[in-house]
């Protein structure tokens, strides 16, 4: 790797900036999915037991440069302790050296919201110092926001001797299994609403797997690019010849586009509607496609078991209503029971896949489930994500 990781470095009595990505689902102050918490851990105990004090550095929501009392990171106190095991000492940037100074051993200092500095989104170099001088080594465990050049994310890396945390070593090393020199064949599954939104990641991965399979509603802008009527369906109608050349650059590269063979179609959209299985080139003029259809299923499955090695953003049909998860669920438990017996290397990433393949019960089978969305779609579209360049 061309970053150092913990085991680099020499922590005992150390303050060591850990940027981390707490930004998590709550409600009502309360913390509904302690997910990205628990995955930073691992960094600030090794970083504990090694003597070291973490201070974390970490945004919440958008404030966008001002201070925003229920944007305040006071409030995930309760839920970092109880994932650390270790009292939590909450302090403002203005607070942060006395509070640091404080510190006992084996406790965790936590900044205020990073995002409440209107330096902090511009990268600013002044921010950056005023950051530095809190510590001696920076640990950055947040591969979830390295898509933004930030203060916390970008600048202050380059003054400190930098460090990638234990979640950003997986995190990389996860991808790179996946894209970076993966087993073949290599099968991507991507889907979502729509293609505009996706285009950079067709067009980086039609070069770099060997199948890819389209689903979700991008699915039917690529059926009207071959001239099917999809009826009432999701469909970007202006973006098809822009579909139509990305199949012409898969077939250049030699990658197998799938796309569904039958649909699911209903004429409300709404949990149980009414609905029926039809060819994909027949959806009706007053329906629209919600889900993929068992053939199309099947012909998933089949991928999958060729694959070697699977990367999967996005739903295959409009999962978050039954019964149009159908497909999903098929596909990511037998994908699931691939990776278990050891068949396949699987990893997932974006905020939706996951709570799919959540609801499918096939999570936690999955070799590797990022904790990142916008990250992980920019690192499957080929970019480099400046939080990680700079570590190097
Ligand atoms: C996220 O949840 O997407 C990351 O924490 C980054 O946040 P952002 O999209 O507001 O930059
Ligand atoms: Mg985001």
């Amino acid at each position: 790797m061309a970053w150092k990781t913990l085991d680099d470095m020499e922590l005992a009595g150390k303050r060591v900036l850990t940027r981390v990505d707490i930004n998590v689902p709550v409600d009502g102050g309360v913390v509904t999915d302690a997910t990205r918490i628990e995955r930073v851990a691992p960094t600030v105990q090794d970083i504990l037991s090694r003597g070291g004090t973490p201070v974390l550095l970490a945004h919440f929501g958008r404030p966008k440069g001002s201070v925003v009392p229920e944007m305040s990171l006071k409030m995930l106190v309760p839920a970092l302790e109880a994932a650390f095991g270790t009292t939590v000492n909450f302090a403002t940037l203005d607070e942060a050296a006395a509070v640091i100074g404080a510190c006992a051993e084996g406790q965790v200092v936590l900044l205020e919201n990073t995002r409440f500095e209107p330096g902090e989104e511009k990268n600013d170099a002044e921010l950056a110092k005023r950051y530095a001088a809190l510590g001696d080594i920076y640990c950055n465990d947040a591969f979830s926001a390295a898509h933004r050049a930030h203060a916390s994310t970008a600048a202050l890396a380059h003054l400190l001797p930098s460090c990638a945390g234990r979640l950003m070593q997986a995190e990389l090393e996860a991808l790179e299994a996946a894209l970076g020199a993966p087993k073949r064949p290599v099968l991507a599954v991507v889907g979502g609403a729509k293609v505009s939104t996706k285009l950079d990641l067709l067009g980086n991965l039609v070069e770099k797997v060997d199948m890819l399979v389209i689903g979700g509603g991008m699915a039917n802008t690529f059926l009207a690019a071959q001239g099917v009527d999809v009826g009432k369906s999701l469909c970007e109608h202006e973006m098809t010849g822009t579909a139509k050349q990305i199949a012409e650059k898969a077939a250049a590269a030699g990658c197998e586009i799938i796309l569904p063979r039958d649909v699911v179609v209903a004429r409300e959209f709404r949990e149980n509607a009414p609905s029926e299985v039809v060819p994909a080139e027949s959806c009706p003029a007053d329906a629209m496609i919600l889900d993929a259809g068992p053939e199309s299923v099947a012909h998933v499955e089949q991928a999958i078991a060729r694959a070697e090695t699977l990367i999967w953003n996005g739903p295959l049909g409009a999962f978050e209503i039954a019964p149009f998860d159908a497909a999903t669920n098929a596909a990511a438990k037998f994908a699931a029971k691939r990776t278990a017996r050891g068949e396949l290397v699987s990893v997932a990433g974006g905020g939706d896949t996951v709570a799919a393949l959540n609801k499918a019960g096939a999570a936690d089978d999955f070799t590797y489930i990022s904790t990142a969305g916008g990250a992980f779609l920019e690192w499957m579209e080929g970019k480099t994500l400046p939080g990680v360049a700079a570590l190097g």
